[in-house]
């Protein structure tokens, strides 16, 4: 093969991959399902707390659900590039606490706002999103999942 035409070719690859991340930096990102079937199903009545809490199973599964839909914004491995807030932040808190009682009613209260967000997302008060709605293709599986994959990641940080 000629060579000139070999890396012309392999520029415009390394473009288009890099077009994509940067699409996906400035959040032009479509919610992709999560497959949860190799899961313990929970059913369609939200349940309190998360019932995949501690289910490693369930926190690689919600890597991948992670990696596809929120890395993007919240950054891979879930250490945040500074466009969207600090996912790990807000678990920490919570797991720093000694009283066992306060920390598991801590982690519950966050299992609720996350729920709300992730399938709600975030407006500005023109009604631009500032984070995209997940409710029309996340099952509670799929919330719970990453979920689990995020209280995981904060231990690991925490350990560190
Ligand atoms: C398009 C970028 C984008 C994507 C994709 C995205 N988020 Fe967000 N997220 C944001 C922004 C921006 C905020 C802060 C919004 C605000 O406070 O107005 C946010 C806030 C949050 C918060 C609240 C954090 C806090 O400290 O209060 C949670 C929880 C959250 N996102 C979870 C997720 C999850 C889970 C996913 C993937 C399923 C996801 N996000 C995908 C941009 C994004």
């Amino acid at each position: 093969m000629n060579p000139t035409k070999k890396s012309g070719r392999l520029a415009v690859g390394l473009l288009l991959g890099l077009l994509a991340i940067e699409a996906n930096a400035h959040g032009d990102v479509t919610p992709h399902p999560v497959d949860t079937s190799s899961l313990k199903p929970v059913g369609k009545e939200w349940v309190f707390p998360n019932p995949y809490r501690g289910n490693e199973k369930a926190a690689a599964v919600g890597a991948t659900g992670y990696l596809h839909n929120c890395a993007g914004c919240h950054g891979l491995n879930a250490i945040t590039g500074g466009v969207a807030p600090d996912l790990l932040k807000m678990n920490q808190e919570c797991l720093g606490m000694a009283a066992k009682e306060q920390q598991a009613s801590c982690l519950k209260d966050g299992d609720e706002y996350f729920k709300d967000i992730t399938l709600h997302g975030k407006k500005t008060a023109d009604g631009r999103y500032t984070m995209p709605a997940y409710d029309e293709v996340f099952t509670q599986e799929a919330v719970w999942a990453i979920r689990a994959y995020i209280d995981a990641r904060s231990m690991e940080e925490m350990k560190k």
